[in-house]
């Protein structure tokens, strides 16, 4: 059976618009793939974890207490994503990749946030992808695709449909804010999915058809990277 990685930004997941109906729709389609998929959603940890870590450094914690914080944030809303899952999802959330692969199991899915300081859950997606063996990893994300530059400031950024693993990491090198490139992917995570051509799919998280699409590996209207 094929594995599946998707990384779930906390932006997708919580950011106070219809939240419910967004997760209800989650549940109910990785319901009808998780038989045919072993899924393993990896939660972030969006505005929760953002206002811990300000407010942290204001407090001048240091870099490792602020990671924790975040990596507490994106548990708690793995936590609510497996509660909504209900009985298809494995039986607690692990705390690193090894415990990850050892709770999976054909119809339940693996819902997990991060692991050490360090590093975000979208390095955390490639590092199980390349542990488990997975064909392909899922950025469900809060823009619909990779663009040149950020759409909302140069008019002329354009939509990438398909670009290579080396465009990606380059992209995302590139150091931009905003909804562009520094958003789809993060280095460190572009750089494990390169190092070990493991495909990544770049879709609205919000939309459910094309989260459908990226998991079995049709067609989509983000961006497919690859080799
Ligand atoms: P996220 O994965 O949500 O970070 O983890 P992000 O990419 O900055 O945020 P999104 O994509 O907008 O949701 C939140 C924070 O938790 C810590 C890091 O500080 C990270 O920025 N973290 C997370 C870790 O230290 N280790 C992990 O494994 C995961």
């Amino acid at each position: 059976m094929d594995k599946v990685v998707v990384s779930l930004g906390g932006s997708v997941i919580v950011p106070d618009d219809k939240d419910d109906v967004f997760l209800k729709r989650l549940a109910k389609m990785v319901s009808e793939l998780c038989d045919n998929y072993q899924i393993y959603l990896v939660c972030g940890g969006g505005k929760v974890a953002r206002y811990y870590i300000r407010l942290g450094r204001s407090l001048d914690l240091s870099e490792d207490q602020l990671d924790d914080m975040g990596i507490m944030a994106t548990r708690l809303n793995a936590k609510l994503v497996s509660y909504t899952l209900g009985e298809i999802s494995a039986i607690k959330i692990p705390e690193d990749i090894i415990e990850a692969q050892r709770l999976e199991c054909k119809g339940k899915v693996v819902v997990m946030g991060g692991t050490v300081p360090g590093h975000t859950t979208d390095a955390v997606s490639s590092m199980l992808a390349k542990e488990v063996g997975a064909v392909r990893i899922i950025n469900g994300t809060s823009v619909d695709a990779a663009y040149t530059a950020d759409p909302k400031k140069d008019p002329k950024a354009e939509r990438l449909s398909s670009i290579t693993h080396q465009h990606l990491y380059e992209l995302v090198n590139m150091g931009l804010h905003g909804a562009g490139p520094s958003n789809v992917f993060d280095k460190l995570g572009a750089q494990i999915a390169r190092d070990n051509h493991i495909d990544i799919y770049i879709v609205n998280g919000r939309d459910m058809e094309e989260m459908r699409s990226a998991i079995e590996g049709k067609p989509i209207k983000g961006t497919v990277v690859s080799d």
